[in-house]
């Protein structure tokens, strides 16, 4: 039940088309999580700092590394640079904070996490306003970052770089600045946020996308709730259309789910630390949807992010922050 499947990126490294998520995780549920999902056949882990748990996946990565039971170069770590680091200086002991707790020399790919900037106080919390709105750092430099990123590729401690959350637009003028072009851009993609302009212009421009939040997010109700934001969230794996296929395929949701991400040529990150859902998202690779079917769940996009960083009340004062259907859907 390996992920053997792979896309290749636009510098040659090969990406596993299936990783696991790692966002919203104990360190006690994501070191069980992360042994499972190794033990299964996932290779491809996506984490961060802002997920707090790269200290415990790196616990995880030593020990099958050190047991032999797997080589570094079968392993593809995703990690990025916080909202809160976004800045040139702050790219090289960031990442190198990262590969400290992950106990490792490179990671496979290092994203900037978020178009944005936020400020933090000297104690790592984030700085508020008196309307208790996040304070945005505005002086965000996409070009300087990258050229920071950059050295990242050529001094060895990324194999791959590339963006997360990025538009079109913030795409397209890195393009115009960069000696390494983004291998991928990490933005929220399913059924209903199919994003299908930025995701055209990305594989387009030969930069692959890596849909996050492909099952819809559920677990994001927790965080909403502790920053007073409420919002009903659609359950994508309760669409009718998205059932019916599942019970053609004899397979859940959740797979068909992935599956579509797959065959429209993306690579998905599910989150589980459940055991049964974690092999159920990696056992994608015995069925195939119709082309009809790819049309059906195609059809169902409704332009609904569910992942709009309304956590981060005030974002929205950020230059840089494009998500305009925030707060509206
Ligand atoms: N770059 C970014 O800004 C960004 C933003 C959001 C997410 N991400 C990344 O993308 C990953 C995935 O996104 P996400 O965590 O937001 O959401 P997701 O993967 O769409 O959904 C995860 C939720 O679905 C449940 N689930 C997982 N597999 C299931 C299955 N087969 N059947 C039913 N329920 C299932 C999980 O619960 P259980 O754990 O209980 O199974 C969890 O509550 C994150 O973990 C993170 O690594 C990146």
């Amino acid at each position: 039940m390996a992920c053997t499947k792979f896309l290749t990126l636009n510098n040659g490294e090969k990406m596993p088309v299936i990783g696991i998520g790692t966002w919203q995780a104990s360190d006690e549920e994501i070191e069980t999580a992360i042994d499972v999902a190794l033990s299964a056949g996932y290779r491809h882990i996506d984490t961060a700092p802002v997920y707090g748990n790269e200290k415990a996946i790196g616990r995880v990565l030593k020990r099958w590394l050190d047991a032999g039971k797997v080589k570094r170069e079968d392993l593809y770590i995703v990690t990025k640079l916080p909202p809160i680091a976004n800045r040139p200086h702050e790219v090289e002991p960031t990442i190198k904070q990262s590969l400290a707790d992950l106990q490792l020399d490179y990671v496979d790919m290092y994203l900037v996490h978020t178009p944005f900037t936020l400020f933090i106080n000297p104690d790592g919390s984030f700085q508020f306003d008196d309307e208790g709105r996040v304070k945005v750092d505005k002086s965000t430099d996409h070009a300087a970052v990258w050229a920071e990123m950059e050295k990242l590729v050529e001094n060895g401690l990324a194999k791959s770089i590339g963006v997360s959350n990025f538009s079109k637009e913030q795409v397209a003028r890195l393009l115009k600045n960069c000696k390494i072009r983004p291998a991928t851009n990490q933005i929220e993609h399913h059924v209903y946020l199919q994003q299908r302009d930025l995701v055209d212009f990305c594989k387009a421009e030969n930069i692959a996308i890596t849909a996050y939040s492909p099952l819809g997010s559920k677990g994001i109700a927790k965080f909403n709730a502790a920053a007073g934001v409420e919002r009903d969230l659609p359950d994508l794996m309760d669409i009718p259309e998205v059932k019916q296929i599942a019970e053609a395929h004899k397979k859940t949701p959740a797979q068909v789910l992935l599956r579509w991400i797959i065959d429209t040529g993306v690579v998905a990150i599910p989150k589980s630390t459940n055991e049964a859902r974690l092999k159920q998202n990696l056992d994608v690779f015995d069925f195939q949807l119709s082309t009809e079917e790819v049309a059906k769940l195609c059809a169902l996009d409704k332009n609904i992010r569910i992942c709009d960083f309304s956590f981060f009340r005030g974002v929205e004062q950020h230059p840089e922050f494009t998500f305009k259907n925030q707060f509206t859907n």
